[in-house]
This record gives structure tokens, C-alpha cells and sequence, in this order.
């Protein structure tokens, strides 16, 4: 059998395979999570999103004050390259900034040099549907920053697959739901879209952004304000998206179903219009999972979790 191709990464400076790199163990992502990330898909060969991306890094580097040494131009050639390289028609591109090597210590040195690492996988493509329990918001307060730190998220995600759900959904003491452990959170409810305003509680997702983005062009009014775990137990619909789950309709919330447990129809519409943002941008890309007969999932799922 000939042997596997070694995994392709970019690590401090350098292209090898992700067999031999070696992290320092100060390195300050490993000793204090003090770093940045970014995860972003490839169609078709083609990096989905990618100035988006590389916007975001800049704006999560520049929160915690890492100066990268790379330019917006060098990170996107890097992305391509490491993209073209690794072969993979359909992938998720994983990066992130770690502050650097340094001796422990909690303070930083001014002049340390920020690591840079980035891989790519091929993408198992996400199934279709989520049921999610929501869990206390213990995060921090800027959460607009996509901080490798992710312990909250970590820990809620587990929470939810311990017990047979997919995903958390993250709801303040004030009631209010903010987002889930990976993924924004929408809400329909009488033909308006609601979503919590991206800031110190909630990601700028770039799936958002894009669903925003379609909405405006679809005329579909969005209400850009927190609503309660109440409200989206309620609601006509709820759905969640991020790069790698796309746009996913919820069918359960801590183990009720949102409607009828079916995907509702505007989340189907706007999954449909973010396939074909994702063909225009990329190509011919693969259909979404569950795309087709979308009718009959949320039993399934219901029977499986419930
Ligand atoms: C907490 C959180 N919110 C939202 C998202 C969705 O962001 P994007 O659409 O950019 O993947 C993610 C993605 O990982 C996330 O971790």
C-alpha cells in the first residue's frame, strides 16, 4: 500500500509536513492560550471568504495586540499556497497567531515574534440539522475577538455531546441568547430575522455576515438585537451557521422541538441562496449536505437524540 502523503502545514516561516514541527513548550498559545485563529472553508479548490478571513485575523490580532509579521497580502498567499499544495478539492483551512516563545512569563516582552501556524483538512461535509442545550454564557466580554482561548466553548460543547445534543447555546444571566459554542444564532419569528449584534458577547462570523448580506438583498427585514432563550424556543424557526456547518436549521432546543421539528422554509431559502453565493465565489461547489428531500431530517434526528 503506498504510504499515506504527510499532512501539509505552514509553521513559523516554513512549509513542511505537519509531522515535523516542533512547538516550543513556552510558546504563549501552549503556556497561557494567548493567541488568535481563523478557520475558513475551500470549495472546489477555492478558499471561501478569504479577505474576510484575513480581515478577521487582523481585527482578533489587533484586540490582543500581536503585530503579525505577515501583510493581508502575504496571509492570502499563504492560504492559497498551502491550499494548492495540499490538493484537496474540499477543505477547511485551520491558522493561528500565537504571540510567540518566550520564557514564562505573563507579561510580554514588546519585541517577541508572533507564530504563525496553518494546516489544511480535507472537510467531511457537515450533516444536516443540529439540536443544541443552552448553558450558562461564562465567556469574557470580547468575544468579538476569535481568541484560541476557548475553554467556555470547549467545556459547553462537551457538556451538549455528553448528552446526545450537537451543540451549546450560550444564554447570559439576563436570559438572553447570545450564541452557540461555534456558530451564530438566528431566529424567525412572523417573516423577521433576529440575531444578536455581533460585539463583546458574540463572534462577527463571516457566515453571518454573509447571511446578513443575502437577507439585504432578498429584503428580508433582520432585527439586529439580543432575544431570550424563551423567545427562540418560540420562534417560527431557528437556525445556526458558521463556516464549517454552513447554514443549519435548528429542530431541537434542550430537547423541545423548535416548530414542528422540520427545517422551516426561510431557512431553507436562505441555505439555498448561500449555495449559490458559494458557486458564484467558488465555482461549482458540492451541494450541501441534506440539501434534497430536507422534509423527513427532523424526525430522524429527533428519533436519535430523543
Ligand atoms: C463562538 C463562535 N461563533 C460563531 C462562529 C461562526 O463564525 P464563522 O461563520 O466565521 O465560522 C464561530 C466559528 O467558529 C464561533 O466559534
Amino acid at each position: 500500500m503506498p504510504a499515506k502523503p504527510a499532512t501539509l502545514c505552514y509553521f513559523d516561516g516554513r512549509f513542511l509536513p505537519l509531522c515535523d514541527v516542533a512547538v516550543s513548550p513556552f510558546d504563549r498559545g501552549y503556556n497561557f492560550g494567548d493567541g488568535v485563529y481563523e478557520m475558513l472553508r475551500v470549495y472546489n479548490g477555492v478558499p471561501f471568504a478569504l479577505d474576510e478571513h484575513v480581515e478577521r485575523l487582523f481585527r482578533s490580532a489587533a484586540g490582543i495586540d500581536i503585530r503579525p509579521r505577515l501583510s493581508p497580502r502575504d496571509y492570502r498567499d499563504l492560504i492559497v499556497a498551502l491550499v494548492e499544495r495540499a490538493g484537496w478539492a474540499d477543505a477547511a483551512v485551520y491558522g493561528q497567531l500565537t504571540r510567540g516563545d518566550a520564557p514564562r512569563d505573563h507579561v510580554w516582552d514588546e519585541n517577541i515574534a508572533p507564530i504563525d501556524f496553518w494546516t489544511v483538512k480535507p472537510l467531511v461535509s457537515p450533516k444536516f440539522g443540529r439540536t443544541m442545550i443552552s448553558v450558562p454564557d461564562e465567556r469574557w466580554s470580547r468575544c468579538e475577538i476569535k481568541a484560541i482561548s476557548l475553554l467556555p466553548n470547549v467545556l459547553a460543547k462537551q457538556r451538549a455531546r455528553r448528552v446526545g445534543a450537537d451543540e451549546a447555546l450560550f444564554v447570559m444571566p439576563n436570559g438572553i441568547a447570545t450564541e452557540g459554542g461555534a456558530c451564530n444564532l438566528f431566529a424567525v419569528k412572523d417573516g423577521v430575522l433576529y440575531t444578536h449584534p455581533i460585539g463583546g458577547k458574540v463572534l462577527p462570523g463571516v457566515t453571518r455576515a454573509i447571511t446578513l448580506k443575502i437577507c439585504k438583498k432578498m429584503g428580508v427585514p433582520v432585527v439586529e438585537e439580543g432575544r431570550s432563550l424563551d423567545f427562540h424556543r418560540d420562534a417560527d424557526e431557528v437556525f445556526v451557521c458558521s463556516t464549517t456547518m454552513e447554514i443549519q436549521p435548528l429542530l431541537q432546543l434542550d430537547w423541545r422541538p423548535i416548530a414542528d421539528a422540520r427545517p422551516g422554509p426561510m431557512t431553507m431559502r436562505l441555505r439555498q441562496a448561500f449555495l449559490d453565493y458559494v458557486r458564484q465565489a467558488c465555482g461549482d461547489a458540492p451541494p450541501l449536505a441534506g440539501e434534497v428531500d430536507g422534509a423527513d431530517v427532523g424526525v430522524e434526528t429527533m428519533a436519535r437524540v430523543g
